[in-house]
């Protein structure tokens, strides 16, 4: 047993459900993580993990989302389970794998699901997403949803930028998160909107919001790891806040030995093996 982000002793791993019951509470503690490692760090703070597709870009380096595959998502999922035991884990479905049909969609993350046993999966998307999401959720897959700024949706959106700021988009915005609760998300990522319309969303539905660039009016916050660390890129979102500058500290410690390694002076006598005295 061991206590949590909340407060509260908790001794298994959390479900879609218990976070669907934060709504109006304790703000709900999610982070991306995409390795065992990383995951190992972050379980015991954080009420749910995400394996986002922005491992794409993270960690294999593309300029977008649209190239990861649903393989790599079930590869990091796996990790991400062995790294954890406290943590509502989610799986991102991968740009191509849910938007065909809904059939299309229950297959791969079925797959998913039955593969990784992660507690459930994330689509992006809005009002034509919501007859997959009701599809999926009354199957037996709990969907986290994911509107306003969906970067999967890069090209039609025409690039990264806060939404919201007329009211045309805004009563989309506020329309698309109205149909993925009704539809059965247990929870829905709002990233980059405005205060008002992450509060406005936040009031409209009775899931939790989960917020990323979307205000502190949201039931929950979500941020890429990596980002709040320093160790992603040089450019930083105007709703990243960094923890930490981890970058410097590991080029400090390679540079420290990559000059030992040329003097020689590493490996020292400490760690290397001796020769075995024989009695
Ligand atoms: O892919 C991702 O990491 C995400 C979150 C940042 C919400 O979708």
């Amino acid at each position: 047993m061991s206590a949590h982000s909340d407060g509260k002793a908790i001794t298994r791993r959390r479900t879609a459900p218990d976070i669907s019951t934060r709504k109006g509470q304790t703000p709900i503690v999610c982070l991306t993580a995409y390795t065992t490692p990383v995951a190992r760090l972050l379980d015991h703070h954080v009420d749910l993990l995400l394996i986002g597709d922005s491992l794409g870009m993270v960690l294999y380096g593309m300029d977008s989302t649209l190239g990861v595959t649903l393989d790599m998502m079930i590869a990091h999922g796996h990790a991400v389970m062995r790294g954890s035991t406290q943590a509502c884990v989610i799986v991102d479905m991968p740009f191509g794998s849910y938007q065909e049909s809904r059939e299309q969609a229950f297959r791969n993350s079925a797959r998913v699901m039955s593969d990784v046993r992660c507690q459930g999966v994330k689509l992006e998307g809005g009002l034509e997403m919501a007859d997959t999401v009701a599809y999926l959720s009354r199957r037996g897959i709990p969907v986290l949803g994911h509107v306003g700024l969906t970067p999967q949706s890069v090209n039609s959106l025409g690039g990264f930028k806060a939404l919201g700021r007329n009211d045309e988009t805004a009563t989309r915005i506020l329309d698309d998160a109205k149909a993925i609760a009704d539809a059965g998300a247990f929870a829905i990522v709002v990233e980059g909107v405005t205060e008002v319309l992450g509060r406005q969303a936040t009031e409209a539905i009775p899931v939790p919001t989960i917020g990323i660039g979307a205000s502190s009016a949201c039931d929950g916050q979500i941020l890429v790891t990596e980002d709040i660390v320093g160790l992603f890129g040089d450019f930083k979102p105007k709703f990243v806040k960094r923890y930490a500058e981890l970058a410097p500290a590991i080029s400090a410690a390679v540079a420290q030995y990559a000059k030992e390694v040329r003097t020689r002076t590493f490996p020292s006598e400490e760690f290397c093996f001796g020769i075995k005295k024989e009695s």
